[in-house]
């Protein structure tokens, strides 16, 4: 949704009775306006904050209950419910002199009854269209049941740090897949026009030193400008309403400071027409990065820089002072508080203050809600491995004398429930509906099975209904440190596994073993994981690991003891069922990879977008020469067909000629035996420019699905200023015409010159 700037005819304000920014038929700048003129400073100052007024669901930030005050701009993390949100919004609407609603936020990430896969398992879909529908979800029900207004997400940050706990909340390291997701998501949230959507955090957070959340960042322009904006400036150009910015600093300044980055480039180059909030409590924490300790001196400099509404810390009562001070204009506070309102309007808050209360059952997991969580969950897994079981192996290629003709063992996966009759469920996430969750809950908190939450072995139970299920444990989740207790239990799962026709290991993360303030310092398996794994595989029965996990862990060196691995992620409420249709072959995997997996924590920060080295003569690194790629790429995924790649034919291109647009192709067929979907990504190289060029980047994708034997011609238009295109580090963009290689997934190349 896009906020309309007075196109209507403008209107006077004639009547005291219902003053002009009351009429819901003028123009929303024409109210704006009116609404403006009628507030004293210091109401424009309360419209500036945003508060927290008791329960607070998020143990990361530090917002203070405070006595409630009708006249606040905004509430955030309130999960008190529509009743308790409407008796405060009366309060605001009419009990104060020129009753304005109260904007009511909470972060909103992948679900808010209904729970949906997290971000960085939504990219792995590729298919930013179920992104848009789970948050449409996500907003009507938020708005419904718990009289939310603003949905603090999306975070769209790119990220490469696997330490860095936020990964999870995000889209992965690609800007544009980033983008696609950034853009679908606020599409989404803000399609019916209830609610406003944040794009999230505004900018270079997420390049935290070490993964160490709330760090410092040392980004150079190129970087920012090649990473780190390009999602946010997907998700302005969709018309996000809000952004948050964010708590680090960029070049100098703290970015919640920065009027280069709040107001030339979000505002000035990017088009964002909405408000910015800082992140919680980031303004009055400022001193704490070295920079204005004062709190009239923070004000001053963060509302001149663009930053509108202060969360968490009360920061912006000081606008009196600042402005009696003469170091805060009245033209910048007026700025802000216009922002605000007009976001306030455009969502119809003054028109819908209030919101119907027990509306839960006719709004809420809708069985279209769960089953597009489902539809999602089956998208986002990505299978790692599928290799013939263990003693078959060793034959893996054997000739049949007869025919002469190569034949491979079948892979371990799918399986046939038919010839299952003991299977093993082993591992702590075998009977836990917590792993698949995620971190963000919002109003998820029943997890009663088969209401907003299943396990391995619910599904299995289905899935397998003729096997003898037998289930352990195994070892705990989060056992860093040797734990003498897991030895009963590992010798209880071995017991459990002896004999089963196959092996499911559950392992992997809670939700809370990522997000915020959740850095780690190395991404293995805990010790008590890794043991279980070798005496598992030990036992010589196939093994299939189930992995979910809310970021990229390494390791490698376990990787041979599985003959099948399939990435789970968190997928939310459907997800064991997904992971037993892939299982099963009822479901193909088409899950890819949206983030590089290293082998270990010494190659952070690896990406697939990388600069070229100088040369590549040397290794990476002499203690494993031979393993200096990453353990998983970006764009990685096995299906259970095969897919076979034309040539890439690119058409209308000339050299010294930047057309308008042209086209390039290429076909993909299914050469195997089941339908399946395939991801065809482009990457782009451009082997020489005045600013040197990532190896390579993604300028699209797209999502096909083919039945066997089938092939389809896919089409890609390239746009040269948008496509070819690079930004110069003030901002400006530059096309050069030169030679350029464009691969379709990398597994089939064109060149074409401009
Ligand atoms: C997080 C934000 C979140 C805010 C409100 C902060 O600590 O960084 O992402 O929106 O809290 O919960």
């Amino acid at each position: 949704m896009k906020i309309r700037y007075g196109k209507q005819r403008s209107r006077k304000d004639t009547s005291e009775e219902r003053p002009l920014y009351k009429d819901p038929a003028a123009p929303i700048e024409d109210r704006v306006k009116n609404l403006l003129s009628r507030m004293t400073l210091e109401e424009k100052a309360e419209q500036l904050c945003q508060d927290t007024i008791g329960k607070d669901p998020n143990p990361d930030n530090h917002g203070v209950p405070r006595d409630f005050n009708p006249r606040v701009g905004s509430v955030y993390q309130f999960m008190g419910g529509a009743k308790l949100r409407n008796r405060y919004q009366r309060a605001a609407v009419e009990r104060t002199r020129l009753g304005i609603p109260i904007l009511w936020a909470i972060d909103v990430i992948h679900g808010w009854r209904t729970m949906f896969p997290v971000s960085l398992a939504q990219a792995s879909s590729f298919d930013p269209s179920l992104a848009e529908r789970a948050q449409r979800v996500a907003a009507r029900e938020c708005k419904a049941d718990g009289g939310i207004d603003w949905l603090l997400g999306p975070m769209v940050e790119v990220a490469h740090d696997p330490r860095w706990g936020r990964n999870v909340e995000g889209y992965g390291e690609d800007p544009y897949t980033s983008g696609r997701f950034a853009a679908a998501a606020v599409r989404g949230i803000q399609r019916d026009g209830r609610c406003a959507a944040c794009a999230k955090h505004f900018v270079g957070y997420s390049a935290c030193e070490a993964g160490r959340d709330y760090s410092y960042t040392d980004l150079s322009a190129r970087t920012l400008r090649e990473l780190h904006l390009p999602p946010f400036a997907a998700a302005a150009k969709a018309g996000a309403l809000t952004m948050m910015s964010s708590f680090n600093e960029y070049d100098g300044r703290p970015v919640s400071a920065s009027r280069a980055l709040l107001t030339d480039e979000l505002r000035g180059r990017m088009g964002f027409k909405g408000f910015v909030v800082s992140d919680s409590g980031a303004l009055s924490r400022m001193g704490n990065l070295g920079y204005a300790r004062d709190p009239v001196e923070q004000t001053a400099r963060a509302i001149h820089a663009g930053n509108d509404m202060c969360m968490g810390d009360g920061l912006y009562r000081h606008v009196p002072a600042s402005v009696a001070a003469g170091k805060l204009s009245m033209e910048d506070v007026d700025l802000a508080v216009a922002r605000i309102l007009r976001v306030k309007f455009a969502i119809g808050l003054f028109e819908h203050p209030y919101v119907p209360e027990r509306a839960t059952k006719a709004t809420c997991r809708l069985p279209g809600d769960i089953a597009l969580a489902h539809r999602f969950a089956r998208e986002t897994m990505v299978l790692l491995k599928n290799d013939p079981p263990r003693g078959k192996r060793s034959s893996r290629v054997t000739r049949h004398a007869s025919r002469g003709a190569a034949h491979r063992a079948a892979p371990v996966l799918p399986l046939d429930p038919r010839k299952i009759r003991r299977l093993a469920l082993i591992g702590p996430a075998a009977d836990e509906v917590h792993p698949h969750l995620g971190q963000w809950r919002a109003a998820a908190e029943d997890l009663s099975k088969g209401v907003n939450g299943e396990t391995f072995l619910d599904a299995a139970r289905r899935f397998f209904p003729k096997a003898e299920i037998r289930v352990a444990r195994g070892t705990a989740f989060w056992d860093y440190a040797p734990n003498p207790g897991d030895a009963a239990a590992r010798a209880a799962a071995v017991e459990a596994a002896k004999g089963a026709d196959v092996v499911l290991l559950c392992f992997g993360d809670l939700p809370w073993m990522a997000g915020e303030k959740k850095s780690r310092r190395d991404i293995c398996l805990p010790a008590g994981q890794g043991e279980l794994i070798e005496a598992l595989a030990a036992l010589g029965s196939p093994l299939v690991g189930l992995c979910c996990a809310g970021r990229p862990l390494a390791f490698p060196e376990l990787l041979r003891h599985f003959d099948a691995l399939l990435w789970c992620w968190q997928s939310g409420c459907r997800a064991p069922t997904a992971a037993m249709e892939i299982l099963t072959g009822k479901v193909n995997p088409s899950g890819k990879l949206p983030i590089t997996f290293p082998r270990c924590v010494g190659q952070i920060p690896i990406r697939y977008n990388g600069h070229p080295k100088i040369t590549r003569e040397c290794p990476d690194y002499q203690d494993y020469p031979a393993e200096n790629g990453p353990w998983f790429p970006f764009g990685f995924g096995l299906s259970y067909t095969t897919f076979r790649y034309g040539k890439v034919r690119v058409a209308g291109s000339a050299p010294g000629r930047s057309r308008p647009g042209f086209e390039a192709t290429v076909t993909v067929k299914n050469t195997g035996a089941r339908a399946g979907k395939e991801t065809v990504i482009w990457y782009l190289s451009d082997p020489e420019a005045r600013y040197t060029q990532p190896v390579r980047r993604v300028i699209a994708f797209e999502k096909i699905s083919l039945k066997p034997g089938e092939e389809k011609t896919v089409r890609l238009r390239i746009d040269p200023m948008r496509d070819l295109a690079y930004d110069l580090p003030d901002g400006s963009r530059i096309l050069e015409p030169g030679d350029f290689i464009l691969s379709a997934s990398l597994r089939s190349e064109g060149r074409f010159t401009l």
